[in-house]
């Protein structure tokens, strides 16, 4: 058998549409076939090691390996492989799920879960209990949803409609309609406001898009609290306080999006204990189960939920829920890869090698090519520029963000090029200093070697 990753490469392009892809770079580069992963490292099949900066998409929070996991699922799948939550049944891991989500987000203020199978479904549920929220209390005309450009939220009709990114939208037209978007709160792009006039700026923006729209036309604020797939934006210093307090002034439910700044990844337990918000819905995915299974949740208050249980009383419902909602499998996953965040210390680990991480990369802020180094505990970014003071973009046809990463690749470390120059970082949280050290050493590298190619042409 022909077990090498150019064979492996050449079916995967012949049968398999990756998505996210186009096949003439594909053919180009050819795939890498990843067989097997522990800790922060993946091995491809012929044996290379790959430490994995990108954690799988953001998500591989308690590591690669974790056999804990798998026996979770193993004793689900031979106990209980499926049964649905609808009409009246449960299944136990949904039901313990629950709950243990409910208590780690007592500071956020969340009393109900729903699930669903993933961050786009999690999104869509948000989105329409946040209209259903509305017309049950006699107000349909409040249908708007309010999103931020370059937001990421999803691929089905409705998070894609409140997704902020140009590129995912277009060809997918006519979108839903009653959605709006404000200017993302990237102070790197502008740079004569001090932090605190940018939190005010990027906020009053927010506002001012409620009410040029009407307060009492739109139902809802939806937003990542760091804008991961848009180029890792950490927002300036009380600037979602002020969001959150725009939105209760005009009645407008908040929904945080922490489908990437949930299970630690930003050193809190939640991305939204960072700043000490308490929004209306908070959506999940990816970390909840660290990748070892699809599944989607959406957490709301219980003066949120209150509303539907008297709606219920009534005889009414909120008709909505996937089949896979609440699979027991994936719950017993979710158990397994919490408990090993909380005994293992997880969280607090990404706050301790985040900080030598970002204070390991703070000094590429003097490379020619840097325009800024940001992160908030396992997830940052290094923005690259043609011109550090004009804070002018790379010209595409370099690739530049490109060429770094796959050099990077050649040295065995993973690490993804996204949108506005950017390379982001958010690797397992189970990242270790000496990791953290090679990821810094190898980017140093691979930003030299790619300036020394470019920089005549910058
Ligand atoms: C912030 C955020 N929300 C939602 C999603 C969509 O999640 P999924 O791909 O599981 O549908 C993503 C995916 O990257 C995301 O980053």
């Amino acid at each position: 058998m022909n077990i090498s990753n150019s064979r492996i490469s050449e079916r995967t392009i012949k049968y398999k549409w990756s998505p996210f892809s186009r096949s003439q770079i594909l053919e180009r580069d050819g795939v890498v076939p990843i067989v097997r992963g522990a800790g922060a490292r993946v091995f491809d099949i012929e044996g290379k090691s790959y430490l994995d900066c990108h954690a799988g998409l953001w998500l591989v929070n308690a590591g690669y390996g974790r056999s804990e996991i798998a026996e979770a699922i193993s004793r689900q799948a031979h106990e209980l492989a499926w049964f649905s939550s609808f009409e009246g049944f449960t299944n136990l891991p949904s039901t313990d799920l629950a709950e243990r989500l409910v208590a780690l987000l007592k500071p956020e203020g969340m009393a109900k879960v729903f699930f669903s199978s993933g961050g786009s479904d999690a999104a869509e549920t948000a989105l329409k209990i946040a209209r259903m929220y509305w017309k049950l209390q006699g107000q349909g005309q409040r249908y708007k949803i309010i999103s931020r450009e370059r937001a990421y939220h999803g691929v089905s009709f409705g998070a894609m409609s409140a997704t902020g990114m140009p590129a995912n939208r277009n060809a997918f037209e006519p979108l839903v309609p009653g959605f709006r978007h404000a200017i993302a709160p990237d102070r790197y792009r502008h740079a004569a406001l001090s932090e605190s006039e940018a939190a005010t700026y990027f906020a009053d923006d927010v506002e001012r898009l409620i009410v040029s729209e009407g307060p009492a036309s739109v139902a809802a604020l939806i937003a990542e609290p760091i804008q991961g797939a848009g180029g890792v934006i950490i927002p300036p210093q009380g600037y979602l306080q002020r969001v959150q307090e725009i939105c209760r002034k005009h009645g407008v439910l908040l929904i945080l999006d922490e489908v990437i700044t949930g299970f630690g990844r930003t050193g809190e337990w939640f991305g939204a204990r960072n700043w000490g918000l308490q929004p209306d819905m908070i959506t999940m995915a990816k970390g909840l189960t660290s990748g070892y299974l699809p599944l989607g949740a959406t957490a709301v208050t219980e003066k949120l939920f209150e509303v539907f249980r008297n709606h219920e009383a009534k005889g009414g419902a909120f008709r909505h829920g996937n089949t896979y909602s609440g699979h027991p499998i994936a719950c017993a996953a979710a158990l397994a890869n919490i408990d090993i965040i909380d005994s293992e210390g997880l969280v607090a680990n990404a706050k301790r090698v985040g900080a030598h991480l970002l204070s390991a990369l703070k000094p590429l802020e003097d490379h020619a090519m840097v325009g800024e180094v940001s992160g908030l505990g396992l997830i940052g970014r290094v923005q690259l520029t043609a011109n550090r003071t004009a804070r002018t973009p790379l010209p595409p046809a370099l690739a530049a963000g490109d060429r770094i990463a796959a050099e990077m690749r050649r040295r065995g470390v993973i690490m993804r090029q996204l949108p506005h120059d950017v390379l982001s970082y958010s690797p397992p949280l189970c990242l270790t200093i000496e990791e953290a050290n090679e990821l810094a050493g190898v980017f140093h590298e691979a930003i030299e070697v790619v300036y020394s190619q470019i920089r005549k042409d910058l």
